[in-house]
């Protein structure tokens, strides 16, 4: 077997997705093999000294690596054109690891307010308790951002487009910022995914990723991701990782590797159903307020098509009627399903003032734009017209 993943960075994405990483062993198999080992054995003890002295290039153990977790990691790192990476076993694993292993007591993380609830549980709740600052800022205004830089800022955190409400944050000129004063930009691009957005290209320095969505795409397995330099990877994260063990499963990253070849049929495929969803919302009588990337009335347009490739999986709307016609129309639904998560086949429908986002304040609910009668949308790849109907037959009814 060769030891080293195989390179296709002189092919374009969609190549990429199929055929960056993969790592034949004996057998010369088509599809990846499944290396679902704990451990390796050694020829020898010199191997095995070599082996953890650096001098041999081969696995060890695979809390620290494996070989189809190192074809998943390969693969991402030369979609999203990053250095290197390490994969985690949730996408709050790599979201924790990524914000708290660089960092130390006696030093400050600037974050957007709009975060998925665990995220803000990190910076809010986990980092203070370790002596470490955070300041929370409304993510559109670059002057907060500024404002909130200090000596001792390390790190600044933002997801874009946000969950549930699908705003955009300007990434170049925060990347901008935060360089400025020595720091740096982790984002979490799991609304994007990396077939519309690559924050690395627009100045940000980490990437984060739940694989758990739209990467595996079928609702199958929990994954996270963390992209960089190869300098902030060895710095900060290898060690980390590889002592407190927050690794992905061989068969976890596997689904996931499978999962690639396909992400940028399903998130196009996914994106077009979404885009005709936002466009029928858009003038139904029913909805107060749509949201959709990629439509001309999203409140930030110039920027998703300076930042973005394409628009969104999601669509977030607000029925007329509060939570009880919210209600309503989740229960009325019969083709998309109630669920909290997001980028998979099966059309999802989240009530995100109850769900995701019920940890909140009322008052921080309503400042994020996240309204009692607020529903997100994560289009499936069930044809759109069935979906459409599905939708318009629910609103009928709230
Ligand atoms: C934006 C965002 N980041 C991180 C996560 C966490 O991912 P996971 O559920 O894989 O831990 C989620 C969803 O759960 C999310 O929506």
């Amino acid at each position: 077997m060769s030891k080293s993943p195989a390179s296709a960075t002189h092919y374009r994405p969609e190549t990429r997705l199929v055929h960056s990483g993969t790592l034949r062993s004996q057998y010369g198999e088509t599809s990846e093999a499944l290396f679902l080992t704990q451990g390796y054995v050694y020829n020898s003890a010199e191997e095995c000294e070599a082996r953890f002295k650096g001098e041999d290039p081969g696995f060890i153990y695979s809390r620290y690596s494996n070989p189809t977790i190192a074809m998943f990691e390969r693969r991402m790192i030369e979609l999203e054109g990053a250095e290197a990476a390490r994969s985690a076993a949730t996408g709050m694993a790599a979201v924790t690891t990524a914000i708290l292993a660089p960092l130390k007591a006696g030093d400050h993380v600037v974050a957007s307010k709009a975060l998925f609830g665990s995220c803000l549980y990190v910076i809010q709740d986990l980092l203070p308790r370790y002596g470490i600052e955070t300041t929370l800022v409304d993510g559109f205004d670059l002057d907060q951002w500024q404002r909130a830089l200090k000596p001792n800022t390390k790190t600044f955190f933002l997801e874009s487009p946000t969950n549930p409400t699908l705003d955009v944050l300007d990434i170049p000129s925060i990347a901008e910022i935060a360089h400025s004063g020595g720091a740096r930009l982790v984002v979490d691009n799991v609304f994007a995914t990396p077939i519309w957005q690559s924050p690395l290209a627009l100045g940000a320095d980490v990437v984060v990723y739940s694989a758990t969505k739209h990467i595996d795409g079928q609702g199958r397995c929990l994954g996270g991701i963390i992209l960089s330099s190869e300098a902030f990877i060895a710095e900060h994260i290898h060690n980390f990782m590889r002592q407190t063990g927050p690794s992905i499963s061989p068969f976890n990253a596997w689904v996931l590797l499978k999962g690639l070849e396909t992400l940028g049929v399903r998130v196009r495929a996914q994106t077009d159903t979404a885009a005709r969803i936002a466009d029928v919302l858009a003038s139904h009588p029913k909805i107060a307020r749509l949201v959709y990337p990629g439509r001309a009335d999203h409140p930030q347009a110039a920027l998703v098509k300076k930042q973005m490739r394409g628009g969104s999986t999601l669509v977030g709307f607000e029925v007329k009627g509060g939570k009880q016609a919210a209600f309503r129309v989740l229960n009325e639904l019969k083709l998309a399903k109630i669920s909290n998560n997001l980028g998979d086949a099966k059309s999802l429908v989240t009530h995100p003032a109850t769900t995701t986002h019920q940890r909140l304040k009322p008052e921080d609910r309503a400042a994020l734009g996240i309204s009692e009668g607020f529903i997100r949308f994560s289009a499936g790849l069930e044809h759109a017209d069935d979906l459409i109907e599905d939708l318009t037959a629910a609103l009928e009814k709230a």
